[in-house]
């Protein structure tokens, strides 16, 4: 599916086809996003917002298209909710640090679950330490299941928000964030969704969940890196102070005293990557044109058959084994490390990852040091799937 228009694709390495199957880490980008970064540095490069002379005012328009873009792309209320960072990671640090001067004391509590990417854990804990707060962790069962039944049971009076990951990007789960809100809701906590995984495998629309907060990547929906957006209802925007101060996100400033932005630049400061913004207009357009309904029954059949054809090895694990998964894999061979089965199939041309994946607490939940882990985009196809098999079983082969 629209695998020409990916050149990285058609390359050798280590005189074998490059098969890429680390998605889940970052997608690679089309030549259109490509292009439309070369397009802006060519002929509109020009600093947004401040200047009245053509360029600035043509690279400020291309700007708030983009946030236009995906306002549509998530369905926010207000284009102004649509915050542009540098990722998920800066998006939850942005929420942790500036919810939690908003709202926490001492003794509160923040709930996030047992699967959760280092990005939604690590940010938690510095707000906590901080405010004087704990986490709670609503945790899973063997198939990587999260015991939403417990969730109720985790919430308090102290309970202030919710921040849990749409879909695990170590186990594939796709967590049922809805319900989650709704019980979350039904006690006026706010939830925060981690969708770094979500959006490029599934139709978000931030209205219909509900969700307080949406964050998410888009080196992983095939745009730029260094370009990320963290959704907000404005409720809660108005409510909590800038995260960084500096440039653009004023509206006045004296020794004495500063008045801040009004939405969305109060979250903006300095000079924002606008090429990469552009990059994620135009993936976004990409993604869009395909269908995001297509691209997720396409991976289900990449999905189904990888499991089928991994799961005929003998001595093959398979963790995360929810009936609700997005094309992502992760395994280990039975005796061996995770590691040198990478290293095998990195040789065979196949590009997997090998480690904890930044989820040490799901390692841990199952006792093991790391996986293999093979992820999915629409520009793989059956004969990817194959070339992983056939790696795995020569790595069985050389280290079993
Ligand atoms: C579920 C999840 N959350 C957060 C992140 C962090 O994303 P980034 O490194 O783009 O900020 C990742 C990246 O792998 C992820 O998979």
């Amino acid at each position: 599916m629209n695998r020409e228009d990916f050149k990285i694709l058609y390359q050798e390495v280590y005189k074998r086809p490059l098969v890429y199957l680390d998605n889940a880490a970052t997608t690679q980008k089309p030549q259109v996003v490509i292009d439309a970064l070369s397009k802006y540095y060519e002929t509109i490069n020009s600093n947004i917002h401040r200047g009245v002379h053509f360029l600035s005012q043509k690279a400020t328009d291309q700007f708030e298209e983009a946030r236009r873009v995906v306002q549509r792309f998530i369905n926010a209320g207000e284009s102004a909710e649509v915050i542009f960072t540098r990722g998920t990671t800066e998006s939850i640090n942005l929420i942790s640090s500036s919810f939690g001067k908003a709202f926490f004391q001492k003794g509160d509590e923040i709930i996030i679950s047992q699967m959760e990417h280092h990005a939604n854990i690590v940010p938690w804990q510095l707000i906590a330490e901080e405010k004087g707060a704990t986490l709670k962790v609503l945790p899973f069962d063997e198939n990587g299941i999260l015991l939403i039944d417990q969730l109720e049971s985790l919430i308090t009076f102290k309970t202030k928000i919710v921040a849990i990951t749409h879909i695990s990007n170590s186990l594939g789960t796709i967590n049922p964030v809805k319900k989650i809100i709704d019980i979350a809701h039904r006690h006026d906590i706010p939830v925060m969704i981690d969708g770094a995984q979500a959006v490029s495998h599934l139709k978000v629309d931030v209205q219909a969940l509900d969700c307080d907060f949406y964050c998410f990547s888009g080196h992983k929906l095939y745009a730029p890196m260094g370009i990320g957006v963290m959704y907000g209802k404005r409720k809660w925007l108005d409510q909590m102070p800038p995260y960084q101060g500096g440039g653009e996100m004023i509206s006045q400033v004296t020794i004495a005293k500063t008045i801040f932005n009004e939405l969305p630049f109060k979250f903006e400061a300095g000079t924002p990557a606008v090429g990469d913004v552009i990059g994620l207009k135009t993936a976004i357009e990409y993604v869009e044109n395909r269908g995001i309904e297509n691209i997720a029954q396409y991976e289900q059949t990449l999905l189904e058959a990888a499991t089928q054809k991994l799961l005929a090895i003998q001595g093959l694990k398979i963790y995360g084994t929810a009936p609700h998964k997005a094309a992502i894999i992760s395994f280990l061979l039975e005796g061996i490390h995770p590691y040198d089965v990478g290293v095998i199939i990195d040789h065979c041309g196949v590009a997997v990852r090998t480690g904890h994946h930044c989820t040490q607490p799901i390692m841990d939940k199952f006792s093991i040091a790391g996986t293999v882990r093979a992820s999915f985009a629409f520009y793989n196809d059956l004969s990817d799937v194959d070339a992983l098999v056939e790696a795995v079983k020569k790595a069985q082969m050389m280290l079993g």
